[in-house]
């Protein structure tokens, strides 16, 4: 049985080959796949055309219906080229048959989903990935994620989500890698290279799809979904950069985003996809609408119903995710003369040209294999670089008294809402992971301590007093009972009371970040925020271990609670990965990618802003007519570039190797840096420059470099910096991208607000 099914596959595989063009088998040579594809397409309807244009979701089930069940018949009638969501090898395998041996011409699906930061074996969110500034570790944790995906039989990835964010009441900046372009193109280039590989055609790599364009991580107010409005100097200066890295590095499909930009829809802006994307950056690749966004011009006020399919062909884009509006209007929007055929003919050619670049028409079935699964799934291997990687992400924030690391000793009393809560380790976007598998953080200190220590655990709190805010702050994944808040309170000091010291488990919820998860408070949950009052006021010492998918607002903690560990959501290891941090087994080295407010009403406030007019100069003290608040200074609670280590670095006295630097030129910057703390460790040293005038406004700063430099207790090493004219340019209001000769600052320094300075001249 199982040879003459195989036999009909090679069958039905060898007779697409044959039937759709003999120049195939030469398949290395670009001219034949440009003839293949010709061939191919000289078979096709205009239905069949349109069909591969179609992407549709196969987790809308019915019950008793089998995944994908109601894709089955598009399939077969040619009517779908992708899906998404689909879980499980025996499905995507399922439908993937379907279109091979049961559609007419036999033409392989993309099989989708979002495998943002790990597969089953899950990695910290990517903002926490951004705060390890380890663009290997970036690149490493997307190769594992392709290897587990394509095991399944996915071929189509959903990430990098490289938008920029200044503000962290969305939820989405959980996704991406914080404010700064800079750090951002780096990590957006090593995300592609780690899902695509050197080859699109092996069987564990992916095509990474960067995402979402454009600028929807600045949307008003923070609320998902939301207008973004912006000049053209602020888009190019400093959203733009990161998806333009994406395509430099190769990546081979894009999806638009949900917002407006400048009163267009990005899905059917064609300034934005045919000008800027393609025309002047040169991508070649494939263009996809974000979940049911054709759908959404009408109701946002830009197409009417019946226009709206068009406008989005005609503005470049080629795939409509989820609406089915391409099928139903396209053919329709022919007759009437809104598009040409030579549209549809260019969107579906690059659809195919996807397919072909991913080897699916040599072997439809070279993703998924269950051999694959059973060997490259969440094996101990990745297990154990997720482990390594989420503790280079976790920025310790406080630690007065050298309070952490803690000795494997005494009674340590482990308190808190997230304490015992495995299944909210991942955070958002992590579809495949294995929840019930993931050990909390109660489970691994029990492991790591042993019997040297004794480990007493309580809830504490829950999440919000109130009941409906718990129930949205839980609606993913629901954890754990609700108790009585009183009742709860007497069990989290009893528990303190037997304690030499006091871990608490705090803050958001993995529901409380992600996609519709904007928050406008952004302190920790009250019940919980309460909780650490109480034990703070035991005056036993308390380690904030805080789990959060944003920066939050942590005034009062920063003063009260002695050691804070930001922690985000670490991944599906992230259990022992506090514990080899907390207990000193690694040292921590993440440093912020995102600004930390004082207070909420100082958003938006990122470190490479602007001057502003009657600039403040004494952030101690209120001053009249200068540009500030009078009830809080300018400054952030923590800046961007900003974290601790066990040990500590001495900067020495930097140094130019010139203060002139000619348009041809190079200079050097140097600076020493010494551990001069207890422990080897890593400091991520930083490098800024400023140019105080020019043609338009430039930032203070702007991060221009980085090292993460490994020092033994007691080292020095010399880190340099180049600079070079390139690096000094911007876009002008012409959006010309040019530097202009004259007066510039080189900075160096552990984090944005603590930098020394060096002036140099452009000639
Ligand atoms: C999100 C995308 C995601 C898509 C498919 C949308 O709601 O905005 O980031 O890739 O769904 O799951």
């Amino acid at each position: 049985m199982k040879t003459c099914k195989s036999l009909r596959i090679a069958a039905v595989a060898l007779a697409l080959v044959a039937g759709v063009g003999s120049g195939y088998a030469k398949k290395s040579n670009p001219a034949d796949d440009a003839k293949f594809l010709d061939n191919l397409m000289s078979k096709m309807t205009l239905d069949e055309k349109i069909g591969q244009l179609n992407l549709l979701p196969g987790n809308d089930v019915v019950s008793g219906e089998l995944p994908g069940a109601r894709l089955e018949p598009l399939i077969k009638e040619g009517k779908l080229g992708a899906f998404l969501n689909v879980q499980g090898i025996d499905n995507i395998s399922r439908l993937q048959h379907l279109a091979v041996e049961q559609s007419r011409l036999g033409i392989p699906l993309l099989a989708g989903a979002d495998v943002i930061h790990g597969y089953q074996t899950v990695f910290p969110i990517p903002l926490a990935l951004s705060c390890s500034w380890d663009s290997d570790a970036v690149e490493r944790m997307a190769r594992i994620s392709a290897k587990e995906a394509t095991a399944d039989g996915i071929n189509w990835n959903y990430s990098p989500m490289v938008d920029i964010c200044r503000d962290p009441r969305w939820g989405r900046i959980a996704e991406g890698s914080g404010e700064d372009p800079y750090l951002g193109c780096i990590l957006a280039a090593a995300y592609v290279r780690g899902y695509q590989g050197d080859n699109l055609k092996a069987d564990s790599t992916v095509m990474a799809c960067v995402k979402h364009y454009a600028l929807y991580g600045a949307a008003e107010g923070g609320r998902d979904y939301n207008t973004v409005d912006m000049s053209r100097e602020r888009m190019f200066n400093y959203y733009m950069p990161p998806y333009r890295a994406a395509v430099d590095a190769g990546v081979e499909s894009l999806m638009t985003s949900f917002n407006l930009v400048n009163g267009q829809h990005a899905t059917a802006a064609h300034w934005l996809i045919e000008d800027i994307l393609r025309r002047d950056w040169g991508f070649k690749g494939m263009i996809v609408t974000d979940y049911g966004s054709i759908s959404e011009l009408t109701p946002m006020g830009v197409a009417e119903e019946s226009e709206a399919a068009a406008n989005t062909l005609k503005a470049g884009t080629d795939m409509d995710m989820c609406t089915s509006r391409f099928l139903k209007d396209l053919k329709g929007a022919l007759e009437r003369g809104l598009i040409t055929e030579e549209m549809i003919d260019k969107a579906c050619r690059r659809v195919l040209e996807a397919k072909q670049k991913l080897g699916l028409f040599e072997n439809p079935y070279l993703y998924g294999s269950p051999e694959r699964v059973a060997k490259d799934d969440y094996t101990p291997a990745n297990r154990a670089a997720a482990r390594d990687i989420a503790a280079e992400t976790f920025v310790l924030l406080r630690n007065e008294g050298s309070l952490l690391p803690l000795a494997k000793k005494g009674k340590i009393a482990l308190i808190g809402p997230l304490a015992d809560a495995g299944n909210q380790m991942c955070g958002t976007w992590a579809p495949n992971c294995r929840p019930d598998t993931h050990q909390s953080l109660l489970s691994a200190l029990r492991e790591e301590v042993g019997d040297r220590a004794e480990v007493i655990y309580a809830q504490g709190s829950n999440i919000y007093y109130d009941e409906k805010m718990q129930e949205n702050a839980t609606r993913w994944n629901p954890i754990y009972h609700r108790g009585d808040n009183e009742t709860l309170r007497t069990e989290a000091l009893a528990a303190a009371e037997k304690a030499d010291v006091i871990v608490a488990a705090v803050g958001e919820t993995m529901s409380m970040s992600g996609e519709s998860a904007s928050r406008a408070d952004i302190t920790i949950p009250d019940a919980q925020r309460d909780l650490l009052k109480d034990l703070a006021a035991t005056g036993k010492p308390v380690v904030l271990v805080l789990f959060t998918g944003r920066p939050l607002v942590l005034d009062w903690e920063s003063k009260n609670i002695p050691a804070i560990l930001n922690v985000w959501f670490g991944g599906s290891e992230a259990g022992k990965a506090i514990c080899d941090v907390i207990f000193g087994d690694k040292v921590p080295s993440a440093k912020l990618t995102t600004t930390f407010p004082q207070m909420i009403g100082q958003i938006p406030l990122y470190y490479n802003h602007l001057p502003p007019s009657h600039p403040d100069t004494d952030p101690e003290h209120f001053n009249i007519y200068r540009s500030n608040y009078i009830d809080v200074s300018n400054d952030p609670l923590y800046p961007f570039g900003y974290g601790l280590s066990y040990t500590t670095f001495a900067y020495g006295k930097p140094s130019l190797s010139s203060n002139e630097l000619t348009m041809d030129g190079k200079i050097t910057l140097s600076v020493d840096v010494t551990n001069t703390g207890n422990y080897d460790g890593t400091e991520i040293v930083q490098f800024y420059l400023r140019d105080p005038v020019a043609r338009i406004a430039r930032p203070v700063k702007e991060l221009k470099g980085f090292r993460r430099l490994d020092l033994k207790k007691g080292e020095t090493a010399t880190v340099t910096f180049d600079i070079t004219p390139d690096m000094l340019k911007y876009y002008d209001a012409d959006l010309k991208y040019v530097c202009d000769p004259g007066a510039f600052e080189a900075m160096v320094g552990p984090n944005s607000a603590a930098v020394q300075t060096l002036p140099f001249t452009l000639r």
